[in-house]
């Protein structure tokens, strides 16, 4: 379905030829004076020097041609040459009536859909979630949701940090603890245990043990790499201790992901290309594009236009290790083999703006990706406390995701208990589902880039710009329409007509942009853009609500069409939601 305002310039475009002037001049717009019109042209002050005349003659012979217009019941020619309009509530009609009966709203689905990979999350074996992981996630997750719901086909991959220099050292945490283990045993030829030799909460402990006494202790460090560089290579009880980090450790990521609706289709990790990594050297080498520096194999990937350094990209370290980049580089090989993808999307803290700079250079310049797949980073700002620098603690650590959730879930919960009457269990379960809204869109409410303030008691508000209101709103909706019901009335077959005051007429013209919109944010990897949307549609709505009555209206023509009204609004809700990743409770 067309997009409103294309509608609107359509016709305005007419009325300009039909005076004899360029239909490109009527391009419509969303009035920036809502107090005196809904929508504005000014396409006469476009056109003044073209013509060689005075914008307002230009207006005025354009708005003549509108008298009678299908679309426009007024349009006024102003002073110097702006043209006023307004929208004629019958047009309106059909346009929302359109989009109530197409599937998605009417929103244009692509021609030859992309395929798209998403790599978000970024978590890291056997270290639990910090709140640094919680935007990444957060922001990939909707993004993933905005594009399939565009119509394209969309895989999200966690691409867990699982082959690095942490793994030795759990390895040799856990060899310090139970050195007796089998997987310590050269010697053994036999089959591994099946159960896990720690838990969750163990390996949690061991990580950071292991990891800060690597930092005083140069031989335990030493140890440690050698031990990555033995599971590496392959040595068997390593692997087979390796396994049960990676299962242990996963479960516990899919649960806390779980529990904000992150959703990954596949659980790979830098691990996965392991073996890919010789084969891109040879590659890399055969190719004339990497070469020995220092002892480092490197490819060089700065340009003549660069306004700042950029260093060559390290491919191997001197000692044949790989790194980050290494498995990133190794990464977008195997993608395009087994996907072949249009577009691979990172989304990453944005500290992290020059190595995916270095990577997709090196990944273009050696034509590991071909000229038709795009790259595209996404760098999000970050969390940061009331004191304007990166949250943490009260006692000024690291922040779990978990407990950032949980503080999160309590507060919403204590909220909940104190304006309703609930009870503790059910007030329990609302709570938790507020709390990821909340959560959620105090993030995505923001434009990934910018870094942005968590305000727990701002967040979790019921009123102003939140994930809480906009709920509230939506539950709100399904009150109505459940009393209703109640009431002895059905739902079904119920007729949308034209607005019957202004309130009902804005709430209308809110959802008629709703293709648009979602257009722009998929084409934008924008999910603050559903954000805005979803709360001036919430605000639409409760101005509506506030001014009408719905239940109590005596025409029942007009009830009925505002209850069809209703539904709509709650669908509409509901979608952006859904593509933001979180839900509408029944009950609030
Ligand atoms: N595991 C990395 C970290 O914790 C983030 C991974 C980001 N994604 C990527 N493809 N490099 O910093």
């Amino acid at each position: 379905m067309k997009k409103l305002l294309e509608l609107l310039s359509e016709e305005m475009g007419k009325a300009f030829e039909a005076a004899g002037y360029d239909a490109s001049l009527g391009r419509v717009t969303p009035s920036n004076r809502p107090d005196l019109c809904e929508y504005q042209c000014n396409g006469a002050m476009a056109g003044a020097k073209q013509y060689r005349k005075a914008p307002i003659m230009i207006a005025k012979e354009a708005a003549e041609k509108l008298a009678g217009s299908a679309v426009f019941k007024e349009a006024e020619a102003v002073a110097p040459g702006f043209l006023n309009l307004k929208l004629s509530e019958e047009y309106l009609l059909n346009v929302v009536s359109g989009m109530a009966q197409e599937p998605k709203f009417g929103l244009e689905l692509p021609e030859t859909p992309k395929k798209i990979i998403i790599d978000y999350g970024g978590a890291n074996v056997a270290k639990p979630l910090h709140v640094g992981h919680l935007r990444p996630a957060v922001i990939g997750e909707s993004i993933k949701r905005i594009c399939r719901y565009a119509g394209h086909e969309v895989i999200g991959d966690v691409h867990l940090g699982d082959w690095g220099l942490q793994m030795g050292l759990v390895i040799m945490g856990v060899k310090e603890r139970q050195p007796d283990l089998v997987y310590f045993d050269e010697e053994f030829q036999g089959e591994y245990p099946k159960e896990a030799p720690f838990t969750i909460s163990e390996l949690e402990e061991i990580y950071p043990a292991a990891s800060a006494k690597s930092k005083e202790d140069a031989a335990y460090k030493a140890a440690a790499m050698e031990a990555t560089y033995k599971l590496q290579s392959g040595a068997r009880g390593y692997r087979a201790l390796w396994r049960h980090i990676m299962n242990v450790s996963v479960a516990d990521l899919k649960k806390n992901y779980g529990s904000l609706n992150v959703e990954f289709d596949l659980w790979k990790g830098e691990s996965d290309v392991h073996d890919l990594i010789p084969e891109m050297v040879a590659y890399m080498k055969e190719g004339g594009h990497a070469y020995i520096s220092e002892g480092a194999l490197v490819v060089d990937v700065k340009e003549e236009a660069d306004t700042r350094e950029v260093p060559p990209c390290m491919i191997l370290k001197s000692d044949g290790a790989a790194l980050y980049n290494t498995t990133d580089l190794a990464t977008i090989m195997e993608r395009m083999r087994l996907y072949h993808p249009d577009e691979i999307i990172y989304i990453t803290d944005k500290r992290q703006e020059l190595y995916f700079e270095q990577i997709f250079r090196c990944a273009r310049k050696t034509k590991l990706v071909d000229g038709d797949t795009r790259l595209k980073w996404i760098g999000n700002g970050t969390m940061n406390g009331s004191d304007g620098k990166p949250f943490k603690t009260r006692e000024g650590g690291v922040m779990r995701l978990e407990n950032l959730i949980r503080e999160t879930r309590d507060e919403m919960y204590r909220k909940i208990r104190e304006g309703r009457e609930m009870s503790g269990e059910e007030a329990e379960n609302v709570a938790e589902t507020v709390a990821v809204a909340a959560l959620k869109y105090g993030d995505l409410s923001n434009q990934a880039s910018k870094d942005y303030v968590f305000d727990i008691d701002r967040f979790t508000s019921f009123e102003g710009d939140t994930g809480p209101y906009i709920l509230y709103t939506a539950v709100r909706i399904k009150s109505i329409l459940n009393k209703y019901k109640e009431q002895g009335g059905s739902l079904e077959n119920l007729r949308l007509r034209a607005a019957g005051n202004d309130s009902e007429k804005a709430l209308q013209m809110q959802l008629a942009q709703f293709n648009a919109m979602m257009q722009a944010a998929a084409e934008e990897k924008a999910p603050h853009r559903v954000c805005a949307y979803l709360y001036d549609l919430a605000n639409d709505f409760n101005h509506f609500y506030h001014e009408t009555k719905i239940l109590s209206e005596e025409d029942r023509e007009r009830k009925e069409s505002m209850l069809a009204l209703l539904m709509l609004v709650r669908d509409v809700m509901e979608t952006c939601v859904d593509v933001l990743g979180f839900s509408v409770p029944e009950k609030m």
